[in-house]
């Protein structure tokens, strides 16, 4: 807990998501939800580091802080800081993780969480030992279009959830490399998957998937899962994921970042579909009025009210700060995280095996 009800922050990776999430610090971003505001203006900058030293001191110059550094050591070690963000390359997030939380500061973490089980288990074990906050950085939650979805279809008997990008990864990103990102399932396909088990309510009981490398170069990172699964509460779900191009084709949708990543709630022939991260949402039903009036055909927040403001990436920061001030259960603690990791990671195990493979 802060304890002169400031979040003072550290942040490590002052690069492109990093920038949005800063952007919430202060309060002063319209897009910001008025029941967040609040903690967002109780925020501030006190620590930067990158591997790339430019890169901190620029984001100190814009954001405030004591200092920038390379050395991410100096924000864990720095008594005057309470939390960090950590928004980094993949192969980082569980060793830097592991760290802050070791040295008793709360963890807000881009996605994915972690890249193995092991990662997620010592995460998961060291936030309960340590008491802090932790939160994993998913924000289709926040997303105006499946909040409403999650709202209409509390119970939902069938989960789908697809998230097939609109182009193939070049083989250079860092985030195609199998050791530093993982590949598109794991690093944008986890903010589905997120969604698919948010909206279901509900753990992974178990997965059959087919897919394997059919657009990249490399045999090492699979780019193609369809998986079929069954949730612990009984509901069944399907996940679509991978990066051939296939994804507007199959989702046409006006956002500017284009991505048709959605996820479709169906409970007793009444549907919700969340769009492109959640931004937007559309509903049907084929039961009667009476028992259930869809609140509308299709929303256009992204357009209406601009897409930061759909998105909900805005809150995300916000939400951290709430959580750490109110002492409140993390809005996506590092259990949801590792269900996510550990669910892709399962899609990988059935496909390369063939065989249905279960959640303990
Ligand atoms: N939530 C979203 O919608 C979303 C969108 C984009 C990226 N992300 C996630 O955000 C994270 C960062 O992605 P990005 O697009 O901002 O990448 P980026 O390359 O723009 O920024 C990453 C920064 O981290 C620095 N860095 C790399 N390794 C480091 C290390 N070991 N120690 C300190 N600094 C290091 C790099 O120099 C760079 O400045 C990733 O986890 C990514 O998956 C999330």
């Amino acid at each position: 807990m802060s304890t002169q009800g400031i979040v003072r922050l550290g942040v490590i990776g002052c690069g492109s998501m990093c920038r949005n999430h800063l952007n919430s610090v202060g309060g002063a971003s319209a897009a910001i939800a008025q029941e967040y505001r609040p903690y967002a203006e109780r925020v501030e900058v006190r620590g930067l580091a990158d591997v790339d030293l430019a890169k901190a001191e620029a984001f100190k110059e814009q954001y405030g802080g004591a200092y920038a550094t390379t050395d991410p050591d100096r924000l864990f070690a720095d008594p005057d800081l309470d939390a960090v963000i950590i928004a980094t390359w993949h192969d980082t997030h569980a060793p830097y993780s592991l760290k802050a939380t070791a040295a008793g500061k709360h963890v807000l973490i881009e996605k994915p969480m972690a890249m193995t089980e092991p990662e997620c288990d010592a995460i998961v074990e060291a936030v309960d030992r340590a008491g802090t906050k932790y939160m994993v950085a998913f924000r289709c939650r926040f997303g105006k279009g499946a909040q409403d979805v999650k709202r209409e279809i509390p119970n939902p008997d069938n989960v789908i959830a697809h998230a097939r990008y609109t182009s193939i990864w070049p083989e250079t990103s860092w985030a195609q490399d199998p050791l530093k990102g993982g590949g598109q399932i794991l690093s944008q396909g986890c903010h589905i998957v997120d969604l698919m088990f948010w909206l279901a309510g509900s753990d992974p009981e178990s997965v059959y998937a087919t897919g394997g490398v059919f657009h990249h170069d490399s045999p090492e990172v699979i780019d193609t899962i369809n998986a079929s699964l069954r949730f612990k509460n009984g509901s069944v779900g399907a996940f679509l994921g991978g990066d051939g191009g296939t994804g507007r084709l199959m989702m046409h949708h006006p956002l500017p970042c284009g991505c048709p990543f959605w996820v479709l709630a169906v409970d007793k022939g009444r549907s919700g579909l969340a769009i492109d991260h959640g931004h937007d949402a559309r509903f049907e039903s084929c039961v009667p009025a009476a028992t259930w009036t869809p609140p509308y055909d299709a929303k256009v927040y992204s357009q209406e009210e601009g897409a930061d403001v759909s998105s909900g990436v805005p809150n995300i920061l916000p939400a951290f700060a709430k959580s750490i001030l109110n002492d409140e259960e993390s809005p996506a603690p590092a259990a949801d995280g590792a269900r996510t990791t550990r669910f892709i990671l399962k899609c990988f195990e059935s496909a390369r095996t063939g065989k249905v493979i279960q959640f303990g």
